[in-house]
């Protein structure tokens, strides 16, 4: 296992390019499925979360070909596709379970190995398996496998109405139905960006898609879908990474490549600090102007509330923030294990059910902690850049699954970071 070592210090400074958003990807490959055409994606992010979609994808039947370093992926899923996901690369990563609608819908059957819950929660499916219910599918689960049947002259389209607007079913649903007999409409959808990428691509491949980006998605099935080139949307949680590393150190950093439209909450949240945040046609700068920033109490939310992705960041700049501060995680129950790593730099994090309470120090303090999931990981690498002294953060293969060389980038504006290996 990694280490990264953040010794703290001076400000940050320089550019820094944002890469494809790893959400989006994921959903964008499985997509693949659907059609027995290419589906060539290109802005692909370089992560390890991608090359176990690839391996994923591969094992299915499709022929999936990387150039460019990464940055292009050409998805053929022509001729026979298998219906059983191999299931030590399903428990890789929670993404994998988005086979599951695309198999469905191709090829009449899948079996799939039920997800494993992660660090961050329990994560259950019932959502996406209620949905393909609706549409008529069967689904049986034995032992850690879910098996799957359409029925016979496939899936029928449904009207679904969704309890909680989840990212990851709103998007099994909306691949299912896009070869679906009839209308299906999905009520309470889920609006995150990466979804509308994907309705997106679909579109380009020939699906009649309706209202992405509303809570409401209207799709009139196809007999079939045909390839397309799709440039991966920027990855949104990477651009907010990027764009609180001079908050907690101070300095000034121009992230190249987002922009704020699809992160207004985030953004309105950060100025609230006292940062200052400006976009020019291409990039976001983002400079800490004042010694200290303000504490404002944050409650995560379903897109475009603010993003549960960004809280551990921002629970880092809290907990350096002049004031008393209330963070509310609503999406999910148990991502708050970056707070325990944080308190042991000397960070003030009261934890209580969903709710921290913070009080903020005026300087962490460099310490061993622990990754324990990819958002803590790189929580506890901004905190290390504005603590006094050496920070060594173990497990980091963690960061490797969401962050595209993340050593590098913060190198290049100015921290004083490496990594080694550990024996
Ligand atoms: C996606 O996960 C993202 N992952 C997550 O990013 C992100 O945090 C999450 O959406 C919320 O925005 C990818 O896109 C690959 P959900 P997903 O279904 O689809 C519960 C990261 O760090 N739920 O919207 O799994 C679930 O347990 C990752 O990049 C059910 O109870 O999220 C969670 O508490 C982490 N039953 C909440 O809903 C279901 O059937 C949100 O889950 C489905 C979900």
């Amino acid at each position: 296992m990694d280490t990264i070592i953040v010794t703290g210090g001076g400000p940050v400074r320089g550019q820094v390019s944002i890469a494809g958003a790893k959400n989006a990807c994921l959903a964008l490959m499985p997509a693949a499925l659907l059609s027995e055409e290419p589906l060539i994606l290109t802005n692909a992010p370089r992560l390890r979360d991608i090359e176990t979609a690839k391996a994923l994808l591969s094992s299915l039947g499709a022929d999936v070909d990387m150039r460019d370093e990464g940055r292009e992926i050409t998805i053929c899923a022509k001729g026979r596709i298998e219906h059983f996901a191999d299931d030590n690369i399903m428990r890789r990563m929670r993404a994998s379970n988005l086979v599951l609608g695309p198999l469905l819908a191709r090829t009449g059957r899948a079996v799939v190995a039920l997800p494993g819950g992660c660090a961050i929660g329990e994560r259950p499916m019932e959502m996406h398996l209620d949905g393909l219910e609706k549409m008529g599918a069967k689904i049986e689960r034995k032992d850690e496998y879910l098996h799957a049947e359409a029925p016979v002259g496939g899936l029928r389209a449904a009207v679904i109405e969704l309890p909680f607007p989840s990212v990851g079913a709103t998007e099994n649903l909306l691949m299912a139905a896009t070869l679906a007999k009839g209308t299906t409409v999905i009520e309470n959808a889920a609006r995150e960006p990466e979804v509308t990428d994907l309705a997106e691509c679909l579109r380009q491949m020939g699906a009649h898609i309706e209202g992405e980006g509303s809570s409401r998605l209207r799709i009139e099935g196809v007999d079939r879908l045909r390839g397309a080139q799709h440039r991966v949307i920027f990855d949104r949680i990477e651009l907010g990474t990027y764009m609180i590393s001079p908050a907690i150190a101070g300095g000034e950093v121009e992230c190249i490549g987002g922009h704020l439209g699809i992160l207004a909450s985030f953004a309105e949240t950060l100025a609230q600090t006292g940062l200052t945040i400006e976009e020019t046609s291409n990039s976001v700068l983002v400079r800490r102007d004042v010694e200290r920033l303000k504490a404002v109490s944050v409650t995560t939310e379903p897109y475009p509330g603010f993003p549960t992705d960004l809280q551990a960041q921002m629970m880092t700049l809290l907990c350096t923030a002049q004031g008393q501060s209330v963070l509310q995680e609503d999406i999910f129950e148990n991502r708050f294990m970056h707070a325990l790593e944080l308190n042991r730099m000397g960070a003030q994090v009261d934890l209580k059910g969903r709710t921290a309470r913070i009080t903020g120090v005026k300087q962490l303090t460099g310490a061993s902690v622990k990754a324990t999931d990819l958002r803590a990981s790189v929580s506890l690498i901004l905190a290390g850049l504005a603590a006094k002294g050496e920070t060594r953060i173990s497990d980091v293969y963690h960061v490797d699954r969401g962050y595209e060389q993340i050593v590098r980038k913060f190198r290049g504006i100015g921290a004083n970071i490496e990594r080694v290996k550990e024996e």
